[in-house]
């Protein structure tokens, strides 16, 4: 299975999520409406949703009566999206393509790439890339917000400590036509390419709980530190207008240097277009 196709699990993504994250308890908590707050702020000469996914956000912002257009590396995604959007009576611009050289022939004042989609970036050139092309996709001072987690030595070195097939499990749902499935995840980490890479194994189950299918899903993700995101928006041309600590407001003093040491976890980057 490729590490970009979603074609497995595009149809499930929104089931196994929602049993993942049952009562939003989720590192993502509260990020519609921070989302929406900053389209309602932004977003005034249009909002594009990048790694849109099935439309968590793009949904939830179009719904709102924000003009907001969709792109995703995964045709598969946007078939999914799209079809939410129909079943909401919505008509969405949605398209397949890299963050690295999407352009869909307008601009935007506001780029969102929500929950994790940057971090898909494997390589400090290929984040170079998409902050450059996202760059040129946006209106004169336009804003750019996408987050990281502060990568976490602890965990680090647990996840090096595990090979890409010391499956945990994870959870159990029912997948879109209604069979039992069973997720297990195996991640680990290597230091120098910073990449926390693994599988996800998808066992399908029978009404006896005998296993009658499986899936391999690789799925690899760059953690890139606060320094670099400040460098990488330094060669981009965009400054650090500000940096959220999660979804409910709070932000770091970056007048401060010692605040950073104050907080680890979610961070959502505000990014302006310099001139
Ligand atoms: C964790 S999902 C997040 C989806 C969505 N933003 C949400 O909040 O539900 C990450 C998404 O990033 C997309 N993706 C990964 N690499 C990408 C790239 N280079 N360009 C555009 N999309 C990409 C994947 O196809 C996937 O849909």
């Amino acid at each position: 299975m490729d590490l970009h196709d979603y074609k497995d699990v595009a149809e499930n993504y929104d089931r196994y999520l929602s049993a993942m994250y049952p009562q939003g308890h989720d590192n993502h908590e509260g990020f519609q409406d921070f989302y929406l707050a900053l389209a309602q702020k932004y977003g005034a000469g249009g909002v594009v949703d990048i790694a849109c996914g099935t439309g968590a956000v793009l949904l939830y912002l179009a719904e709102r009566g924000i003009d907001v257009d969709g792109t995703d590396l995964s045709a598969e995604m946007c078939k999914v999206a799209k079809a939410k959007a129909a079943t909401h009576g919505l008509k969405l611009n949605v398209v397949a393509a890299n963050m690295t050289n999407f352009c869909t022939g307008r601009k935007y004042s506001l780029a969102i790439i929500a929950r994790s989609g940057f971090m898909h970036l494997q390589t400090s050139q290929l984040q170079r890339q998409a902050l450059l092309n996202i760059r040129q996709q946006l209106t004169d001072g336009g804003i750019l917000t996408f987050n990281t987690f502060d990568p976490s030595p602890t965990i680090q070195a647990q996840m090096m400590a595990t090979t890409p097939e010391d499956y945990s499990f994870r959870l159990e749902y029912r997948n879109s036509e209604g069979q039992r499935e069973k997720i297990y995840h195996a991640m680990s980490y290597d230091p120098y390419t910073q990449l926390t890479h693994g599988n996800w194994k998808f066992e399908t189950l029978d009404d006896d709980g005998r296993v009658i299918g499986e899936r391999i899903r690789p799925l690899q993700m760059r953690q890139t530190y606060r320094s670099e995101v400040f460098l990488l928006a330094e060669l981009c041309g965009f400054e650090v207008q500000d940096i959220y600590r999660g979804y409910k407001g709070d932000k770091e003093d970056l007048s401060d240097p010692s605040s950073a040491a104050k907080y680890s976890g979610n961070l959502i980057w505000i990014l302006r277009k310099k001139a």
